[in-house]
């Protein structure tokens, strides 16, 4: 009974644009093209391709594979598998993992939000080193930058309270769409800017002597972040998918979309950055330094364009990292509904204080409490250093040595296969040598390359 009652996605498209949107977030955005560009162009793109086909789509299907047959939240779903035995723990970490990442993915989610707001009212125009000072003066206040965490976890919590179906799979499919057409519609705007190809053959453009290890392990490890591999967020969404769905078919798609999502931004940034002769950087500094700067100076030849790409940047940003926190929130909203037998309204909100703790503390880490370090770190990066850089390699390789060596072969086919209704046999036993060898040697090697151990 319980098992009828429990929501799942109305539709194939539904399950495609949640997903996607979970994926589709800043990492897309602030971190893919800078990786592109600086590390090979093509070379750097097609190694990128082979870490989403080799070690993202099969990670992602192993995720899927545990969600859906578990039909709960992550820690059940995986304890569903395991049964008594320590692997169970995987889940517990994967849902600390996804509720650590959003209180910090709140923070600069809210940034967005600012940015969207200040480029609506003209803020965001001046010299390099006013657009600098801003970014600086805003993100280590005391007050504003919570204000928007606060505004952004809230519009997050308006939508998982409406529950999976009138929730996150309405506002994904209103959402992703919208973004996609923003970005085509900048991606036009910023090609057909005086010096464009520059920018379009730093991306592209094939550099050999850029590759060695670090450039594999830094694509590796971006496949990764990009697909929110490990984090609960693919296992409690592939909860929702009904026995029909294909899980790689699906895992295929939204790998390919978002992928084509960190191409178009690629495509925006360098050939506007490139046509003012700006060089392009990486992470908060790119978005929200050196970009305002770039739309403000290529686009002034005609009057308001500047604003107007300006505006629908951030907005299409705040699309992308709201569908991402949406993901994140709701693993820890359906490990709390599930396993305190509560209200999804109730645990939803739980999750939502929470986080807004959590995104209060990351956020005046950055300023007001900026000497209060923990190892070393502020608070804000060590967040990022221990959900990125140890749960996430630490549950990726756990998830697919469990997968591979110890849950019965059985269950993995039948769900890979649709009880054998899908006839990929062939796929499946390619899956398998990915999931048990391929999959955690390359992470472990990633793993141990973070630390310095190797
Ligand atoms: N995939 C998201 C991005 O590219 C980040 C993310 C990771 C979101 C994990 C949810 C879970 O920005």
């Amino acid at each position: 009974m319980a098992r009828l009652e429990r929501a799942s996605f109305g539709s194939k498209l539904g399950v495609i644009l949640a997903t996607a949107g979970s994926a589709v977030g800043l990492g897309n955005i602030w971190r893919f093209p800078y990786m592109a560009g600086q590390n090979g162009g093509a070379v750097f793109i097609i190694i990128y391709i082979f870490c989403v086909l080799l070690l993202g789509i099969p990670c992602m299907i192993s995720e899927f594979i545990i969600g859906r047959h578990g039909q709960a939240n992550t820690a059940r779903a995986y304890r569903k598998m395991a049964g008594k035995s320590m692997w169970s723990l995987i889940g517990y970490m994967g849902v600390l993992t996804g509720f650590l990442i959003s209180g910090y993915y709140a923070v600069v989610s809210g940034w967005c939000l600012e940015y969207v707001w200040a480029s609506m009212m003209g803020k965001l125009q001046g010299d390099p080193a006013y657009i600098t000072s801003y970014f600086a003066t805003f993100s280590q206040a005391p007050v504003r930058p919570i204000f928007w965490t606060l505004i952004i976890l809230l519009a997050t919590y308006l939508i998982i309270e409406n529950g999976v179906r009138d929730g996150i799979e309405r506002a994904s499919k209103l959402m992703m769409p919208t973004l996609f057409i923003l970005l085509l519609i900048i991606v036009v705007a910023a090609c057909m800017l005086p010096n464009a190809d520059k920018g379009i053959e730093f991306l592209f453009k094939p550099d050999f002597s850029k590759i060695n290890g670090d450039v594999f392990l830094g694509a590796l490890g971006q496949s990764f972040y990009s697909m929110s591999i490990a984090m609960g967020c693919i296992c409690t969404y592939a909860s929702y998918f009904s026995k029909q769905t294909n899980l790689t078919n699906s895992a295929v798609q939204i790998g390919v979309i978002d992928f084509i999502v960190a191409l178009l931004a690629g495509l925006v940034i360098f050939p506007a950055a490139f046509s003012v002769g700006v060089s392009p950087d990486s992470g908060p500094s790119l978005i929200f330094i050196t970009l305002p700067n770039v739309f403000h100076r290529a686009f002034d030849f005609i009057p308001l364009l500047g604003y107007f790409v300006s505006v629908l940047f951030y907005v299409l940003l705040s699309m992308a990292a709201l569908t991402s926190l949406m993901s994140l929130h709701e693993v820890s909203t359906a490990f709390l509904q599930e396993e305190m037998v509560i209200t999804r309204k109730k645990a939803a909100l739980i999750v939502t204080i929470s986080c807004m703790l959590v995104g209060v503390i990351c956020s005046l880490s950055l300023g007001a409490w900026s000497d209060h370090k923990l190892f070393g770190m502020i608070i804000f990066d060590l967040f990022d250093f221990v959900t990125g850089q140890l749960f996430l390699p630490i549950v990726g390789f756990l998830t697919c040595i469990f997968i591979g060596w110890f849950v019965p072969h059985k269950i993995v086919r039948d769900e890979f296969t649709n009880w054998g209704t899908l006839r990929n046999e062939r796929l499946y036993h390619g899956y398998m040598f990915l999931v048990r060898y391929v999959c955690p040697l390359c992470i472990l090697f990633i793993f141990l390359r973070q630390l310095g151990l190797l």
